[in-house]
């Protein structure tokens, strides 16, 4: 079986998945859509056998198609996404899944009422870095984890819709997730500012709490003159630097940690540290999207869950939400109950 797959939207981002589509194995790119004229033309001119259409509910009723990516912005996913599913049609949707926690429950219930699978596409978790990092905390190399500390500044794109949070944040937050299988927040307490009449957080902190004490702090912002995309994770064992900005030793693994003792015949606390190697691992060079692309086509074919899924665009939306209310009370702490 061959998956027929419409693409809505061909802004910033959609000419990738159309690029990346077109390409996958399984799949056959159909169709496309925009509202605006010039962006369909570009895409008729590359592929001149895809349909274009300008009217977006018109490909989402094209009864070839079984699939549709949605590549818009994200005050208009729920309502697409919404339409598409009931058309019958198996979705992808552009990170974030929606606006809401609400909207992507309801979205995953009619998706599992009706048979189809709805996925999110969270890049990040098909580069060869994230699954190195995954690989690493499920074997155990790095220990219990006791903090991930991300930062994803750079000049950005303002948005007048949506803050700093649901841009960049959700990219940390869909690494969080992924490499801890899903580990649940307790609180969220996040700040932010914005720094334009927009009145839109271009600068925040958000930083999620969890029972068993391990932190986890994201800094995100639009107003940095320097591109930083440094994570790391911290582990009774190891630590992990995640520096997505290096173009190829973008993780590097220090052995090194320490142990708090108390001997019986001194009454103080001793603290052994250890300094040992710096291990850089070769990680698998391949472009993201196309693992996206795959992994929703095979899910499809197979009902398999994708490594992308609705679950974790839940757990994203779910804390970026909480966050923006956190931010809204100056940081008051807002429970999650995920
Ligand atoms: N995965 C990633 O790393 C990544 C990177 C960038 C953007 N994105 C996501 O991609 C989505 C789109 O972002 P973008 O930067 O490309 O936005 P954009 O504004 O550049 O493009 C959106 C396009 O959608 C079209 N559109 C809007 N409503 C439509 C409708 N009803 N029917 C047909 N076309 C419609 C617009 O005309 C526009 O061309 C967002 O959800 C964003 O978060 C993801």
């Amino acid at each position: 079986m061959t998956v027929k797959i419409g693409i809505i939207g061909l802004g910033y981002w959609g000419p990738n998945l159309v690029r990346n589509f077109a390409q996958a194995t399984g799949g056959q790119l159909l169709a496309v859509s925009d509202l605006d004229e010039g962006r369909r033309n570009r895409i008729a001119a590359q592929y001149p056998t895809i349909q274009c259409f300008a009217d977006a509910e018109a490909l989402i009723h094209h009864t070839d198609l079984d699939a549709v990516v949605i590549a818009t912005p994200i005050n208009s996913h729920y309502d697409l996404a919404k339409k598409a599913l009931l058309a019958g049609k198996h979705v992808l949707v552009e990170k974030p899944l929606a606006t809401s926690a609400v909207e992507v429950r309801e979205l995953m219930n009619l998706a599992a009422e009706k048979g189809l699978l709805l996925m999110v596409d969270h890049t990040f978790l098909y580069t060869g870095a994230v699954q190195k990092i995954k690989e690493l905390v499920e074997q155990g190399e790095i220990g219990t984890l006791n903090y991930f500390d991300s930062t994803r500044i750079n000049l950005g794109l303002f948005n007048p819709n949506w803050s700093v949070v649901w841009d960049l944040a959700v990219h940390d937050l869909s690494i969080f997730f992924y490499i801890t299988g899903g580990k649940k927040p307790v609180s969220v307490s996040a700040v932010g500012q914005s720094h334009t009449a927009m009145g839109i957080e271009d600068l925040a902190y958000t930083t999620l709490f969890f029972e068993d004490g391990m932190m986890a702090h994201i800094a995100s912002s639009w107003i940095s003159p320097v591109k930083i995309r440094k994570t790391l994770i911290g582990g009774s064992k190891k630590m992990v630097i995640y520096d997505d900005v290096e173009p190829t030793e973008k993780i590097k693994i220090y052995d090194s940690g320490f142990t708090v003792r108390t001997p019986e015949e001194m009454h103080r606390w001793l603290v052994d540290y250890r300094f040992g190697d710096i291990f850089i691992p070769k990680l698998e060079q391949k472009e993201a999207l196309s693992g996206v692309a795959h992994d929703f086509i095979h899910c499809i074919k197979t009902g398999g869950t994708p490594l992308s899924n609705a679950g974790l665009g839940l757990q994203v939306v779910a804390v970026m939400e909480a966050a923006q209310e956190s931010i809204r009370n100056q940081g008051a702490p807002v429970k999650l109950s995920l």
